[in-house]
């Protein structure tokens, strides 16, 4: 019997695993394949630095945040949220937060899914060996022609939603944990190898001067918003994905420490995956602001140049792809969790429910990059784009700012120091000060700067 005093049966079975199911939520597309681009996009090292300041700033004390709680609600975020309002008395309007996530999860996954598709499109077509000696030019035009397919597109997509929708059916716990433990090193041991063709070809320093030399002169309010969004976006904040998992915590899991483990873990991925790909980039001479197809214009060149190169391309989008499904995995919870404690039906059921919903909006960003890509919904924004823009700068920072004020001011003080292991009046103050100012107003101003930007167009 463990001592947990909860009602829950499906708790992951030690710390450690939370730390790997977490990871495994961190780390995904946001790391290999965003962060590199988007990086790439907003200048480089100007944009790291204000991306790794909100990290620590923001996301860390947002993640502790979320954690607890689900610790502290043991339930989907919707019903946590509603179960420690009543508890403590107050408003029930803040479970706003929880559908909030609701509906953020089923846009995200929408087109998390596609991209985790071509990743899967990228697993076959490097094993093939096609790319083995393949120049920067026939790499990249082989990306574009298969944007172009519709139905190439959208069978890779609908296969990820499957096998996404298979392991959400069959509840959280199992499968995940097997699948971070060996993948998650396997991805790092692969990147240290592109890192290692880098400095081969002699494409690191430069790729290195590029990410870690802030010009500043190339930075803008929109980069700020895009690095603040995208701080959310890669930890997994902002929408009850990480607050789900942390439902499933045992009771003796250190929240702090677990958060600065999985912020660690993510980051440096990230930043191993930006210096690999714009080692290419530089090698190469290709642009670095290739937008969505930088991960799948430079890694296939690096392997195609490697020996065994067909093989370890393969293994490298391979465990792209599973980095990406236990990301997917964790999108879908907060809903998941919440429809199956209101409706009776078995959890196979909710899932093949939600893998439809969002395979139906996930079809709006496939043709976005074909038949559609004349489609433009607002400023010039594609259904991708919509779907990608206004989540990660809108829906996330906005759920996160909340999170943090709900955590500061409206749950009693007490609580959260005890789960947090607070002990000095220091300490104390100085994490309300953290939560309950610095990371709103950081947020806030940033959101501000941004719409008076777009209002009066500095
Ligand atoms: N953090 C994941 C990634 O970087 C994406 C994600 C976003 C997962 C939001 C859960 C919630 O790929």
């Amino acid at each position: 019997m463990s001592e947990l005093t909860t009602e829950r049966s499906d708790m992951w079975s030690s710390s450690f695993i939370f730390v790997l199911a977490a990871a495994g939520s961190a780390v995904g597309l946001g790391n290999i394949w965003k962060f590199p681009y988007i990086a790439g996009e907003n200048g480089g090292g100007a944009f790291v630095l204000v991306y790794l300041i909100c990290i620590a700033v923001i996301g860390v004390p947002v993640m502790i945040s979320e954690i607890m709680l689900g610790k502290l609600g043991r339930a989907s975020p919707i019903q946590s949220l509603l179960n420690l309002c009543k508890t403590h008395n107050k408003p029930a309007g803040w479970s706003a937060i929880g559908y909030m996530g609701v509906v953020t999860g089923f846009v995200i996954l929408s087109f998390y899914a596609v991209i985790a598709g071509w990743v899967c499109y990228y697993v076959l077509r490097l094993f093939s060996g096609e790319f083995t000696g393949a120049s920067a030019e026939s790499v990249g035009s082989a990306f574009s022609e298969f944007l172009a397919s519709p139905l190439q597109v959208t069978l890779f997509f609908t296969l990820f939603m499957v096998i996404t929708i298979f392991f959400v059916a069959r509840g959280v716990t199992r499968g995940l944990e097997l699948c971070v433990r060996y993948s998650m090193p396997a991805v790092f041991v692969l990147l240290i190898v592109l890192i290692g063709y880098g400095v081969h070809t002699g494409g690191m320093a430069e790729s290195a001067k590029f990410l870690f030399t802030p010009d500043f002169s190339s930075l803008n309010a929109q980069a700020v918003v895009i690095a603040l969004g995208h701080a959310f976006f890669t930890l997994s904040l902002g929408m009850g994905a990480i607050m789900a998992y942390g439902a499933y915590v045992p009771q003796n899991v250190s929240v702090v420490q677990t958060t600065f483990t999985i912020a660690f873990l993510d980051t440096l991925l990230a930043l191993m995956a930006g210096l690999a790909i714009f080692a290419i980039v530089f090698a190469e001479g290709l642009p670095p602001d290739s937008s969505v197809g930088l991960l799948f214009q430079t890694v296939p060149i690096a392997f195609g140049s490697l020996p065994g190169g067909a093989f370890f391309g393969g293994l490298f989008f391979l465990l792209v792809a599973l980095a990406a499904l236990t990301s997917a995995i964790s999108i879908s919870e907060p809903v998941v969790a919440y429809v199956s404690e209101r409706i009776k039906a078995t959890r196979a059921k909710i899932a093949i429910g939600v893998g439809v919903v969002c395979w139906l909006l996930g079809m709006g960003s496939v043709l976005s990059f074909n038949v559609w890509s004349d489609v433009k919904l607002f400023f010039d924004w594609t259904f991708f784009d919509v779907f990608d823009k206004v989540s990660q700068l809108v829906l996330l920072p906005l759920g996160g700012l909340l999170i943090a004020l709900f955590v500061a001011w409206v749950l009693p003080s007490t609580i959260v120091n005890e789960e947090l292991g607070l002990v000095t009046k220091q300490r104390q103050q100085a994490w309300r000060v953290i939560v309950g100012v610095v990371t709103p107003l950081a947020v806030l101003v940033v959101f501000v700067v941004e719409l008076a930007r777009e209002i009066f167009g500095f």
